[in-house]
């Protein structure tokens, strides 16, 4: 029926009711996309979290999935269902933008940064081990591999999207082998893009500059490997107003999943409180690359002008409205 099947993780928490609103506003924009619900209740096998076989198949049939929160358990507990999809479908870069919204207030005035993150390897490897008691090691795997199709990606990207400047964030004056080793290899990748400015910077001199004055980052590509980029792109969400508010995108060679990066937030769930901005803006991203620019633009433009009125919006942002009411909003904005 022309239509496009989306793979839909409603997510645990208030992962249903933010997943509702993406639903009903793309019905009412009549978005050619049907989804198709998944469950990724994670199980054993061989001591290894696996997710069931229908998610894997579900997700490679349709390509593109969109994704709510997965609690993650802290410390012992089975490995996080957020990397196990990560990885089972290596999504090796994960994009991450956050721009100011217009109408909501924070001490930055038209932040627009965008963060490329390597996303299957680094301290995420998942290697740890107990060398005696009292002693753990975790180990920081980085491959030449992994970062070239990183790195490949975030040039290629700055390229098409005219964001002609890349710079890898990095630590590579203290673990010089593994930083090293993306940091030389993404000065050599750099000489294969010459109308690309490339230049590269200490993490912790990120970290500090981005929270003093964010503008200098407004044409920049940042790529930089996996724990940095979880870390800087939670500190580049606080610029904006926090995670309710980004989108983000793991992108792999066989299939994509757009994930918001905000947690499940059980103290709130089922009381239709939840802001669903962040997933709908990662849903966004998903029809920008899926082609389908016209809703993208469409939708986007009835999320801002909500959020820019400031009168249907939810607690989180100071407002009083309802998930439902706010997504009512949106759609009357379309
Ligand atoms: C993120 C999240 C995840 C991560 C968690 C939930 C495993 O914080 O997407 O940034 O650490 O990558
Ligand atoms: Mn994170």
């Amino acid at each position: 029926d022309g239509k496009y099947m989306v793979s839909l993780i409603e997510g645990d928490g208030i992962g249903p009711e933010i997943s509702q609103s993406v639903k009903d506003i793309y019905s009412a924009a009549n978005v050619p996309i049907k989804w198709e619900s998944v469950d990724v209740t994670p199980m054993l096998k061989d001591g290894k979290t696996v997710i069931p076989d229908s998610a894997i198949e579900s997700i490679t049939r349709n390509y593109v999935a969109l994704k709510g929160p997965l609690a993650t358990p802290v410390g012992k507990g089975h490995v996080s269902l957020n990397l196990t999809l990560r990885r089972t479908f290596n999504l090796f870069a994960n994009v991450r933008p956050c721009k100011s919204i217009a109408g909501y207030k924070t001490p930055y005035d038209n932040v627009d940064t965008l963060l490329i993150r390597e996303n299957t390897e680094g301290e995420y490897s998942g290697i740890e081990h107990v060398v005696v008691d009292g002693v753990v090691q975790s180990i920081k795997l980085i491959t030449k591999d992994a970062s070239e199709r990183v790195l490949r990606y975030a040039f290629q990207y700055a390229q098409d999207v005219g964001r002609l400047k890349v710079r890898a964030v990095h630590k590579a004056t203290i673990m010089k082998m593994s930083d090293g080793l993306f940091l030389s290899l993404a000065n050599k990748m750099a000489k294969e893009y010459p109308n690309i400015e490339f230049d590269a910077e200490l993490l912790d001199n990120t970290c500090l500059k981005v929270v003093t004055d964010p503008s200098p980052y407004n044409d920049k590509v940042l790529v930089m490997p996996n724990l940095y980029g979880d870390i800087l792109s939670d500190m580049c969400a606080g610029l904006i107003g926090g995670l309710g508010l980004t989108p983000s995108a793991n992108i792999g060679d066989e299939c994509s999943i757009f994930e918001a990066v905000h947690g499940s937030a059980p103290d709130i769930a089922g009381k239709g409180l939840a802001n669903p901005t962040a997933l709908l803006l990662s849903s966004i991203m998903m029809l920008q690359h899926m082609g389908l620019t016209e809703h993208a633009d469409r939708i986007q433009g009835a999320i801002f002008k909500t959020l820019a009125e400031g009168k249907t919006i939810t607690g989180d942002l100071g407002g009083k409205a309802k998930t439902h009411e706010y997504a009512a909003a949106v759609i009357k904005n379309l």
